[in-house]
């Protein structure tokens, strides 16, 4: 198969970790037969700083016309001011809404090795396998939001909007892989006391009916967040909106010992899909070789899985993680006594090692 594949290094430690997860596509081209061509463009603070733009014309453009993108993260206490007129995150939303990739698939997964690296108890979370789909261009973080002065005072506020058909499509997405797992979907929202809750909630009990073979609970959101860390086994596929699900993935992300496991891809009606870790660009740890690039190949294992499907590839990527972990080699975030502490780049080099054909 010939693909092409747009990466975009973007902020922090992010070059870091995409150049570990594109060593380990090559070597999936190499073992696997197949031409994967890179080409790479500018996102975040890294764009700004080359062109005044979070998200230049040209990043997207290079995007939609290629076959799958893999993207780091973007964030740099450069731009965090309030008042800078051009924020890194901006050029995250727009490639998200410009793509159209409205469905953010983020997998909670558990590497046994990595048991006792959670600060969770062992056996809360031994058998966790779950699926959180986000919403992802739409809810508060795309709603109307404004300054103003009310009474004399400086006041701020964002909306959280949704149409019923976003939200068909989503919880459409969440239940169309439920069928492929374990058939369960929990919906997660607060119509407690949220208008837009409401209608989620009504919306994604009506497109339940559509599912009779796979069961379906609401909880709202401050319960599943319990839930998570207290008995996450309830969940199979969770759907939920943009800010829920941003802020439930990073909780969840603590079951699998450490931020820097996590992979997540978002897929729209039409390719292509956008893949990146759930992590952030972690500014303070820049060049030293330190964080865990694992995230990022597991999303590139995604990529292979989402947008090529190559189902056999995206397995030997994930298995060549197992193999390294069980090996006992740790980046420092998942460090453990009596395992070995190595560097990004020797995880890229010991995953990218051990993929084999078959
Ligand atoms: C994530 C990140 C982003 C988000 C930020 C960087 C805008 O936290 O992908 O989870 O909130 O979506
Ligand atoms: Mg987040």
């Amino acid at each position: 198969m010939e693909a092409k594949i747009v990466t975009l290094p973007g902020d922090g430690i992010s070059p870091e970790v995409v150049a570990e997860a594109v060593k380990v596509l090559r070597r999936v081209a190499e073992v696997y037969s197949h031409t994967f061509e890179f080409e790479e463009a500018l996102i975040g603070g890294a764009a700004i700083d080359a062109t005044g733009e979070a998200l230049p014309a040209e990043t997207l453009k290079l995007c939609q016309e290629s076959d799958g993108v893999l993207l780091g993260a973007v964030g740099d206490p450069k731009y965090d001011d309030p008042r800078s007129p051009v924020r890194p995150e901006q050029g995250l939303l727009a490639l998200r809404k410009g793509l159209g990739v409205f469905a953010n698939l983020r997998p909670v997964k558990l590497y046994k090795q990595l048991l006792h690296a959670s600060t969770i108890k062992p056996e809360v979370i031994a058998d966790v396998d779950l699926l959180v789909v986000r919403e992802l261009t739409g809810g508060i973080y795309f709603g109307e939001r404004a300054r103003k002065s009310v009474d004399g005072v400086q006041a701020a506020y964002d909306t959280m909007f949704y149409t019923v058909p976003e939200i068909e499509r989503i919880v459409r997405v969440a239940f169309d892989l439920a069928r492929k797992r374990r058939k369960k979907v929990t919906s997660v929202d607060k119509a407690n006391v949220l208008e837009s809750s409401r209608l989620w909630r009504e919306t994604a009990t009506r497109v339940a009916e559509e599912y009779p073979d796979v069961e379906f609970d609401c909880m709202y959101v401050d319960i599943a967040a319990m839930r998570l860390v207290h008995y996450p086994n309830v969940f199979d596929v969770i759907v939920t909106g943009n800010m829920f699900g941003d802020i439930l993935t990073d909780e969840a992300s603590m079951i699998a010992g450490s931020i820097g496991m996590l992979p997540s891809g978002a897929v729209g009606a039409h390719k292509p899909s956008l893949f990146e870790p759930i992590h952030g660009s972690a500014p303070k740890y820049t060049g030293q070789n330190v964080v865990n690039p694992i995230a990022t190949i597991l999303s590139a294992a995604m990529l292979l899985r989402y947008s090529l499907e190559l189902e056999d590839e995206a397995q030997a990527i994930e298995d060549a993680v197992q193999t390294v972990l069980a090996e006992g080699y740790r980046t420092k975030d998942i460090r453990e006594e009596g395992t070995i502490l190595i560097g990004t780049r020797e995880m890229g080099d010991l995953v990218a090692e051990r993929i084999n054909n078959g």
